[in-house]
């Protein structure tokens, strides 16, 4: 029996990486594979909480109970968290790999293969800060992030906490091979404003469980 004391609360969670069309065939994405925040809603859903999933392409089950809300790019990822919090939402974590960049200008057609040209040029333009946007307008009470670094893991993720205006940041490192994108496992650095916590490398499901708890403490802490 788990207690259900998430009940009343909605969190909205973003997982999976975004698409970005170069024309109708063809896309740019990233490895993402949506395991940690499929597994954070699963989560959350298990301790009574109403959960918005708004997910991008993968290829896992979505966790029973969830509203999927399925998205390609980064555009309509931003503009589903935005429909999903027109009420301000308890908790937004953004599990998502995010693409940093999309077409200028995606093509209609389907871009043709030049037999005389050896080298194309593809324009791209910053995709929109989705976490960064969501916080600048409190979309939710207490907004988490994720942070995926190769190095100084602590202190980027902290200058990140705040630039982009979030309550708690996890950090991960994905300079290692053992843990992370694609793996069952993972391993993370919990950063707010006035604590540092390590917990244990674990199975994503046990360290979603962890996180949903430390999340749920932070609420209560803050009130
Ligand atoms: O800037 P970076 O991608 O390292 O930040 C990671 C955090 O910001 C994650 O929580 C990710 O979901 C979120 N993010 C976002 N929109 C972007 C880029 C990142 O919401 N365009």
């Amino acid at each position: 029996h788990i207690e259900q004391d998430l009940s009343g609360q909605h969190w909205v969670i973003t997982a999976g990486p975004t698409m970005e069309a170069i024309d109708p065939v063809r896309f740019i994405s990233n490895h993402s594979s949506g395991k940690m925040g499929y597994a954070l809603a699963k989560a959350a859903i298990a301790r009574g909480a109403k959960v918005t999933l708004i997910s991008g392409p993968v290829q896992i089950a979505p966790p029973a109970g969830a509203t999927i809300i399925a998205v390609k790019s980064a555009d309509e990822m931003l503009a589903a968290c935005e429909q999903s919090m027109t009420t301000q939402a308890d908790v937004f974590i953004g599990a998502a790999a995010v693409a940093d960049f999309k077409m200028k200008v995606a093509s209609n057609q389907k871009m043709k293969k030049q037999s005389d040209t050896e080298e194309v040029t593809l324009t791209l333009v910053k995709n929109p800060d989705i976490i960064a946007t969501l916080a600048k307008h409190k979309r939710a009470k207490t907004i988490v992030g994720f942070a995926a670094e190769t190095q100084n893991v602590i202190e980027y993720a902290k200058s990140k906490l705040e630039r982009k205006g979030l309550d708690i940041i996890i950090a991960n490192d994905v300079s290692r091979s053992d843990i992370g994108f694609n793996q069952d496992e993972n391993q993370v650095t919990v950063i707010t404003q006035d604590a540092t916590w390590l917990p244990d490398k674990a199975a994503k499901s046990e360290l979603a469980t962890q996180l949903v708890a430390f999340i749920q403490q932070h609420i209560k802490s803050a009130l």
